[in-house]
């Protein structure tokens, strides 16, 4: 309990990123539970199918997170040990550890301060003769500046790995997240913009590519081996490389095919609450997240402010603690990478080699932003904010 506001704003805490869970979700997930199929199926399929269908992909590979989309990806664009990967300081610790994961080398290049994501710039100045790939993470739902980023990699002869993590409806220039690159990478995660509880998704153009991380996904057998418990009678399958279990269930697919259909409402709520936020917030010792730039499409995944200290006269920390007494739920998205101590010791990355990151990093609070808010939550997340800040 925060001793300057000794009520607080809500009775009940609210959780930061709490999904929205439908009737049709738990109707279907009962329905898979009590049909005896609970493993990858038919489900799975028709979540990878709507889901193409929504991206406009050639293929799309349900799995059980997009951390193992991402470690994926980097196996099947090709890469091998010594390559090295290009990718933001300003991420979840997954973007860097699946580049370790598949064997590679994570290079960090640093973010634009304004739009939080990685600057083409300071790109350009990390490429070595063994950069291999461009792993981009359109942070918070706002779209990299891929026009420069696909440049650099045409020029150079790079993959494009995209974090679509969060990103589902974001749209750069016309084109949707995750297929302006040659993989896109999603997560259904608990607090994403659709969520399966787990579970992720890979989209390529890549019939290769797409085919292997298939067989990768489930022990490297061969494909459809699912298929081998099904009515079409018993079939053996054979391993063909040392694969993961990286694979969705139906009963995951089962929560996603739903959630696909309310894309749309989802997102809607979420940019009113975005805009309840910036004309509520206006002339607090905050720094707002920017408008979007035109010709995009952000997907207001998250709120991310950055906390003036001196004006507030408070550390960020001591406002994620004032937050947390009211009752509200906050993040912090994120420190940035070479904070911490894994990074450091491994690659000897110090924060003050990424300055912007870092700055973001010390001084982020995200406000939650779910489709699950309703207007008094939204008003409650406000006055607590306000109260901290002495302004109510
Ligand atoms: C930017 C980013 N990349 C990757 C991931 C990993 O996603 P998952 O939890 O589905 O593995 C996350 C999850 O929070 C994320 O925010």
């Amino acid at each position: 309990m925060n001793d300057n506001n000794p009520v607080r704003t809500k009775e009940r805490f609210l959780v930061f990123g709490a999904p929205r869970i439908e009737e049709p979700e738990v109707d279907e997930v009962i329905a898979t539970l009590t049909s005896g199929w609970l493993g990858t199926g038919p489900k799975v399929a028709r979540f990878e199918n709507e889901f193409k269908a929504y991206k406009g992909a050639a293929h799309a590979v349900a799995l059980n997170s997009c951390t193992a989309a991402l470690h994926l990806s980097v196996l099947a664009a090709g890469l091998q040990p010594g390559d090295e990967v290009i990718t933001t300081p300003m991420t979840f610790c997954a973007t860097v550890n699946a580049i370790i994961h598949a064997g590679a080398t994570p290079v960090l290049a640093d973010i634009d301060p304004v739009t939080m994501n990685i600057s083409p710039d300071a790109v350009l100045k990390k490429i070595t003769s063994r950069t291999r790939a461009i792993l981009p993470v359109h942070f918070a739902g706002r779209p990299c500046d891929m026009d420069a980023l696909c440049g650099i990699a045409r020029e150079h002869g790079l993959t494009i790995i995209e974090d679509c993590a969060h990103a589902i409806e974001t749209e750069y220039r016309g084109r949707p997240a995750g297929t302006m690159g040659d993989f896109g990478c999603f997560s259904f995660y608990v607090t994403k913009n659709v969520v399966t509880g787990e579970g992720g998704m890979v989209i390529t153009d890549n019939d290769e590519a797409a085919a292997r991380i298939k067989v990768l996904a489930l022990h490297g057998m061969t494909k459809d081996a699912w298929r081998r418990f099904s009515d079409e009678g018993y079939r053996h399958y054979q391993v063909v490389e040392c694969g993961f279990k990286y694979n969705m269930m139906d009963l995951q697919a089962a929560i996603g095919i739903h959630q696909l259909r309310r894309i749309e409402p989802y997102w809607k709520r979420r940019e009113e609450i975005w805009r309840r936020y910036g004309d509520a917030l206006a002339g607090l010792p905050l720094k707002l997240p920017a408008d979007p730039e035109p010709d995009t499409r952000h997907a207001y995944h998250l709120y991310t402010v950055l906390l003036d200290e001196d004006r507030a006269g408070m550390s960020r920390d001591q406002f994620l603690v004032a937050m947390t007494a009211q009752n509200i739920g906050i993040g912090v998205h994120y420190l940035s990478i070479p904070e911490h101590p894994y990074y450091q010791k491994t690659f000897a990355w110090m924060p003050e080699q990424y300055p912007a990151a870092m700055t973001v990093g010390r001084r982020t609070v995200s406000l939650p932003i779910s489709p699950r808010l309703t207007d008094e939550d939204v008003a409650d997340v406000i006055a607590a904010v306000r109260k901290i800040l002495a302004v109510a």
